[in-house]
């Protein structure tokens, strides 16, 4: 877990701290509220007069001095809406006439099927507090976590359910959180897609009634990403209030985003109870994901640029090579798959690895292609060895080359998939997600292992072991190429084997865990056919992720706008590919592509062996420029001046680093309409008093420009690009170094 400090603050109006230890009839009648601040955050909750844990405040942080009185139940609204579903409770159990989303839905071995939670205990625990409910009758125990960061008022919500009663119980919903906002006029924000066109932010009023954002398939998906932010009232990019909530977990999710009858909002999320049962014996425990849930009152980018700097400092894992709180800058990658797909080999990797260090790249990926009888995507997933006709010496020579060149080397894996076409799957037919007797229906000529099983975890675990220690491997780019079809789990009892939702992912997290621990150097891309496998769950286990196997450069300016509402550029892998290109047959110039991918962590993956002596000169002298400006850039604060949706003409990004030293803008023409110019840029984020000198990446400003201004000037005068800065797909970045 992260190393998160809490801020918690215990107000107990009458009752006395010794007499929160027990649910006696006394301690219902005192006032107790739970208090957590952080950053400029406030999250206010209590035990209400029923025993239940209502919330109470989620907002801009309050005074110290401020106390609230006991949480008191929303009345009964009619015969109709009782108190038990109007009230906002923190963790709902279903039962009583609960008709809102509940976060917690059981079936008993009775039959019994209602749950009715109340405050049963609490206690500090690491960098927060947990508190303990109770079913009003059975020895069912929730204890749900509470993690504040002081810095960004980020609050992290998980809850474990426990089974300490003597027969089993079947668990069909487990959220990670509920959330509350009070009735108010609220747009939502979440970000849906489909492969090759990930990442758009989708904004809708809310109303009446329920959203629900899901995954249905196994993974996260790249039809929506378990994040979303709540505007209220006028909020836009810089204005206003927002709250936002990511849910990391990397399995099937559902997050509900519900108006209720009382005009109230809540926000439930967690495993995604469609097709969901999981049994608890007595004496097991189901630990729920974590649903992150934070506050800004300066709009969708307040939001994001909170988000960023959390998950740099308290979700990314940070190599044995890091120092300081955030992890280390991306190296700028060459990839081999549009240039060959399948067509591998010693000698042409090495001819791609040659040029690709003369351009300043700093790691050298071969893609897919060089394991088992891989020569397209109908055979060869499960077999782990190396191809000797691609590559009659193994992979040393071609490691060997790619370190004498001054490059780390990087390697495709798809650890989780298996071609019946394999010596794997004609070994282990058993091994894969199925129904015995029913068809096994193959997306991309595949199937999808169980990893859930522990033979199948240790295969898998095994293999890439063996890889790393017997190669000198610095990276797996790690890909996941379908969603699921017929999960069942045949070495369980029926009852059972819906715990397949939960046990692959958590191995999923235990193989990366542990491949990092015992290979401390090795970093890790997680890709899944593009973006489908981004969420917070799997950032602690990987370093950086393949937003979209769409790498068309106008279209990675809409995806990489949606994609940094939720995540840093800094995970955000950007290749340089071929023009025109193979999605859109669009052509653009080297210098717009560059720019394209230079707004996150760079790669190529152009077929270089082509590009002209004067492509190859432009390409070096950019990459040279981006890594001096590439900390500002990725992990700086992010300011989406101007975004290319809606069919933008125009769109802008601008980072300014930690210190306000530095600063780097882009700006991006899709295509001039009747002789307008890129409007004035106003700047952001920059110190007022400082002094500023511009200096060009690429492209001119205009020729009146000031060499050096202050950031006052740079904000509230703003930057004009050359008059001549005109046409389709254009592009120019700056640099801003305070003198
Ligand atoms: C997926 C990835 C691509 C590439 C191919 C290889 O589609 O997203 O980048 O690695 O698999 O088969």
């Amino acid at each position: 877990m992260p190393k998160i400090l809490a801020c918690l603050l215990l107000f107990f109006g009458l009752a006395p701290m010794a007499h929160a230890q027990s649910s006696n009839t006394d301690f219902y009648h005192a006032t107790k509220v739970f208090r957590l601040d952080g950053g400029d955050v406030s999250y206010v909750f209590g035990v209400n007069a029923r025993g239940e844990l209502q919330q109470m405040y989620w907002g801009g942080r309050l005074a110290a001095s401020d106390t609230f009185p006991t949480a008191r139940p929303k009345p009964e609204w009619s015969s109709f809406d009782s108190s038990y579903t109007t009230t906002p409770q923190e963790y709902a159990g279903w039962g009583s006439g609960l008709y809102v989303e509940p976060a917690l839905k059981i079936t008993f071995a009775d039959g019994n099927r209602d749950l009715v939670l109340h405050y049963d205990s609490h206690k500090p625990a690491q960098d927060g507090f947990d508190v303990v409910l109770k079913d009003i009758e059975r020895a069912i125990f929730v204890t749900l976590h509470y993690q504040m960061d002081p810095e960004s008022g980020i609050l992290a919500r998980s809850a474990t359910i426990e089974n300490r009663g003597n027969e089993l119980v079947t668990v069909e919903q487990a959220a990670a959180a509920a959330w509350a906002l009070p009735p108010a006029h609220y747009t939502l924000n979440y970000l849906t897609g489909r492969w090759g066109g990930e990442w758009s932010l989708t904004q809708e009023p809310i109303h009446p009634g329920a959203r629900v954002i899901e995954s249905r398939r196994g993974s996260t998906s790249h039809q929506a990403n378990p994040w979303l932010a709540i505007q209220a009232g006028d909020t836009d990019e810089n204005h206003g209030e927002v709250w936002f909530g990511a849910l990391a977990w990397s399995g099937s999710w559902r997050i509900v985003v519900e108006q209720d009858q009382l005009d109230a909002v809540r926000i439930t999320g967690g495993f995604n109870p469609f097709d969901f049962g999981y049994v608890l014996h007595p004496g097991e425990s189901l630990e729920s994901p974590v649903f992150y849930g934070g506050y800004s009152a300066h709009g969708l980018g307040g939001a994001s640029r909170l988000l960023h700097r959390f998950e740099l400092e308290h979700i990314l894992p940070r190599t044995a090579k890091t120092e300081g709180r955030s992890p280390k800058l991306r190296p700028v990658i060459y990839n081999s798959w549009e240039a060959t797909q399948f067509n591998v080999n010693e000698a042409g990797q090495i001819a791609l690895a040659e040029k690709a260090a003369a351009l300043g790249v700093d790691r050298f990926v071969m893609d897919d292609g060089w394991f088992g009888q891989r020569k397209n995507d109908h055979a060869g997933l499960g077999d782990w060895y190396v191809n000797l006709e691609k590559f009659p010496h193994r992979l040393k020579p071609l490691i060997d080359k790619v370190h004498s060149l001054g490059m780390d080397f990087g390697l495709w894996v798809e650890p989780e998939m298996v071609n019946p076409d394999s010596d794997l799957y004609r070994k282990h037919p058993d091994w894969v997600l199925n129904f015995p007797g029913r068809p096994r229906s193959e997306q991309r000529n595949q199937l999808v292992l169980n990893l859930a099983r522990q033979d199948v975890r240790d295969y898998v675990f095994g293999f890439l072991d063996k890889l790393l220690t017997e190669n000198e491997i610095s990276f797996f780019k790690w890909d996941y190429n379908r969603n699921w079809s017929e999960p069942g789990w045949d070495q369980l009892p029926p009852n059972e084997q819906k715990r397949v939702y939960v046990a692959f992912v958590r191995n999923l997290y235990g193989i990366l865990a542990e491949l990092r621990q015992k290979h401390p150097n090795v970093e890790i891309e997680s890709c899944s056919g593009g973006g489908g496998r981004v969420d917070l769950g799997i950032l602690r286990y990987v370093d950086e992720v393949w937003p979209s196997d769409n790498t068309d450069p106008f279209d990675r300016l809409t995806q990489q706008d949606g994609f940094t509402y939720a995540y840093t550029p800094q995970i955000m892998m950007a290749w340089v590919t071929d023009s025109p290109h193979w999605l859109n047959k669009r052509s653009t110039s080297l210098g717009y592509r560059m720019l394209s991918s230079m707004q996150g962590s760079l790669g190529i993956g152009a077929d270089i062996t082509k590009w002209t002596p004067e492509e190859t000169a432009l390409a070096k002298r950019l990459i040279a420029e981006y890594h001096q400006v590439q900390a500002t850039i990725v992990q700086g604060d992010l300011y989406r001046l101007i975004s290319p949706r809606d069919g933008s003409e125009f769109s802008a990004t601008q980072t300014v680093n930690a210190d306000k030293s530095q600063s780097v803008v882009f700006v991006f023409i899709h295509s001039t309409q009747e002789g307008r110019g890129f409007p004035r840029l106003k700047l952001q984020g920059l110190d007022p008093s400082a002094q500023y000198a511009i200096a060009p990446i690429e492209g001119k400003a205009r020729g009146d420009t000031p060499p050096q201004a202050s950031g006052a000037w740079w904000m509230n005068h703003g930057l004009d690009m050359d008059m001549d800065f005109r046409g389709d797909f254009q592009a120019a970045a700056f640099r801003l170094d305070r003198k």
